[in-house]
């Protein structure tokens, strides 16, 4: 009798274990065939699964919360220099996303003047700034030391405003955004020029090697 439970036993974990190796066996299959690398497309179900995951983790009270900072053309003047300085380099300056950086991430940074972002709430927009993404390269900025709670309610008012960025705007924030001590130069000399200053224009940046 008691053989005979020993018997049944194994039989059910060799078919456990046979069915593990298989399941492993076609993850490993499909990651050969699609590869690691993080250019490829996230899969639909990759997506929905990252989306619901990062919906469920919201905390209620935080899904609902309204933006407590309110909304002056001085406040997105100051959000939209802090996103040029901290956020641009993913996310570009019109939230694009359309920067080298943003396009070699996986998942890619969204463009988030589509609905897919602009739908989320302002307690949701907040939480994933202040948070970050995990297994994404959507940092956390919730470092007390240097964005504190209003800093990221403001850049989400800046969030809503994206679709709308005027030209000038844009430009605007193009100065602001990081640049190598070779950029700075260039655009102070161009200033000076502009300016009336008697300086030479600046010679461009790309150099002409001839033998
Ligand atoms: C190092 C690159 C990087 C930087 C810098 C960065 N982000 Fe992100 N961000 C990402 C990526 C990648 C995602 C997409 C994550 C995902 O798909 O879940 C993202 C997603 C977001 C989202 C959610 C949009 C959506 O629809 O899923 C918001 C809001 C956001 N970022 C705001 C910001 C703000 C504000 C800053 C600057 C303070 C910033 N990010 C800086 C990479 C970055």
């Amino acid at each position: 009798m008691a053989q005979q439970h020993w018997h049944t036993t194994g039989k059910v974990l060799a078919a456990m274990i046979a069915a593990g190796v298989l399941v492993i066996g076609i993850a490993l299959a499909l990651i050969l065939r699609r590869g690691l690398s993080a250019r490829a497309e996230p899969t639909l179900l990759e997506t929905a699964i990252a989306r619901g995951v990062r919906h469920l983790a919201t905390p209620s009270f935080m899904h609902d919360a309204r933006n407590p900072v309110p909304l002056s053309s001085g406040v997105l003047a100051e959000a939209r220099a802090h996103w040029a300085d901290h956020c641009a380099t993913c996310h570009a300056n019109d939230g694009s996303g359309n920067t080298e950086i943003g396009r070699g991430l996986y998942p890619k940074t969204p463009d988030m003047r589509q609905p897919r972002t602009q739908e989320l709430t302002d307690g949701e927009l907040f939480s994933i700034i202040k948070n970050g993404v995990r297994l994404t390269g959507m940092p956390a900025w919730g470092d007390p030391a240097g964005h504190d709670d209003a800093d990221n309610w403001k850049l989400v008012h800046l969030v809503r405003h994206l679709p709308k960025l005027t030209p000038e705007e844009l430009a605007e924030m193009e100065k602001l955004n990081p640049k190598t001590p070779d950029e700075w130069q260039q655009m102070q000399s161009e200033a000076a020029f502009l300016a009336g200053g008697n300086e030479a224009p600046p010679p461009a940046t790309h150099s002409h090697h001839h033998p």
